[in-house]
């Protein structure tokens, strides 16, 4: 019979290598796991129980939050705040940091967390999942909102969870990336997906393309010459992806390879961008990173910014190595 390695076993393993590890670690990681098979189990019922659909609230960016925004929000938040490992979160869903109850003991990391990504696609059944960064934190204290303003290169841990035909985890503790698919069946999350790595060249991106017109001059560049492929200045055909979920993205680049991009919109006058750092960009920064992908603004690797604010967004490029180094060199020539 095929032995199987459980995300626990593996966890634990990676762990017991490392100097001073106290399990403190392993032990909130296996609260997140939790949290996202119960997430995993309230997308796959979808409207048998009645979860699907907007609720008559806007988050902190203006978003309309879907009644599941919330309510895997509150999963995370409910698996996360009494278990002693964490002294605060923060959340996509949540306008302030998030801290812990004071009946409950404080412990030394934060989590931050995405809790439902892709949540346009959820009344159409399609991906959506969830993500995730753990940072180290002073310990006991009611930790600041400086506490969690710290560069994506600081993070422990990153990971997110797939809730596609199959629930997959995809994690890194700066050790290399590797996947795990739920096993509905025992309910444990298995290795299937050791050291996932990113092939460095591809022919296939992802971008909305209706805001094509309002695109910078070097991503309108680019993009025209994936277009016109082997007719313009490229040796290749390109081919064109956009789920709308970026897990389903990263998820895809993970396995073959291609290059994401949502980029500056020319609309916006803080030339922000529309994913979040803290909870969108930096984990999967350092997760294609882990994978042997680059991920950039176009103006300066994600990981070395420093954040100001907690809801901060930025222009995303991130996956194979070689495409993103090429949009990165035409932002330089401006
Ligand atoms: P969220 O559902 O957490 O708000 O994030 C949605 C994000 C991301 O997952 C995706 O890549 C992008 O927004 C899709 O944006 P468009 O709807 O503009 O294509
Ligand atoms: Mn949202
Ligand atoms: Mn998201
Ligand atoms: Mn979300």
């Amino acid at each position: 019979m095929t032995k199987h390695v459980t995300l626990t076993q593996f966890i634990i393993e990676q762990q017991r290598e490392l100097p001073g590890v106290s399990g403190a670690f392993t032990s909130l990681l296996n609260d997140v796991v939790t949290a996202c098979k119960k997430i995993s189990h309230l997308v796959n019922q979808g409207n048998l129980i009645g979860v699907l659909g907007s609720a008559d609230s806007e988050n902190v960016q203006g978003e309309v939050q879907k009644k599941l925004d919330i309510i895997t929000n509150d999963i995370m938040v409910d698996a996360l705040n009494w278990t002693g490992h964490l002294a605060g979160m923060a959340s996509e869903e949540i306008d302030d940091i998030i801290l812990i109850p004071p009946q409950y003991p404080k412990g030394k990391y934060l989590a931050l967390f995405d809790p439902l990504d892709g949540s346009s696609n959820i009344d159409v059944n399609l991906a959506v999942g969830t993500i995730f960064s753990i940072l180290r934190c002073r310990e006991g204290v009611d930790p600041a909102l400086e506490d969690f303003l710290q560069k994506g290169a600081e993070q422990v841990c990153a990971g997110f969870v797939l809730y596609g035909p199959s629930t997959m985890m995809v994690l890194t503790t700066g050790q290399g990336v590797n996947g795990f698919t739920l096993d509905q069946d025992i309910g444990e999350f298995i290795l299937t997906h050791p050291n996932m790595t990113i092939p460095n060249d591809t022919s296939e991106f992802a971008i909305n393309m209706s805001n094509q017109r309002f695109w910078e001059p070097p991503v309108k560049r680019y993009i025209d010459e994936c277009l016109q492929g082997k007719d313009g200045l490229r040796e290749k055909d390109f081919n064109m992806r956009w789920v709308a979920s970026m897990v389903a993205e990263v998820y895809r680049i993970l396995t073959r390879g291609g290059v994401f991009m949502y980029p500056y919109d020319l609309r916006d006058p803080s030339r922000a961008g529309k994913l979040r750092i803290m909870y969108e960009a930096n984990p999967m920064a350092f997760i294609i990173e882990q994978a042997g992908g680059a991920c950039s603004t176009g103006r300066e690797r994600i990981l070395d910014i420093k954040p100001k604010a907690l809801h901060q967004r930025v222009p995303v490029i991130l996956g194979s190595k070689n495409e993103v180094e090429r949009i990165v060199g035409y932002h330089q020539e401006g």
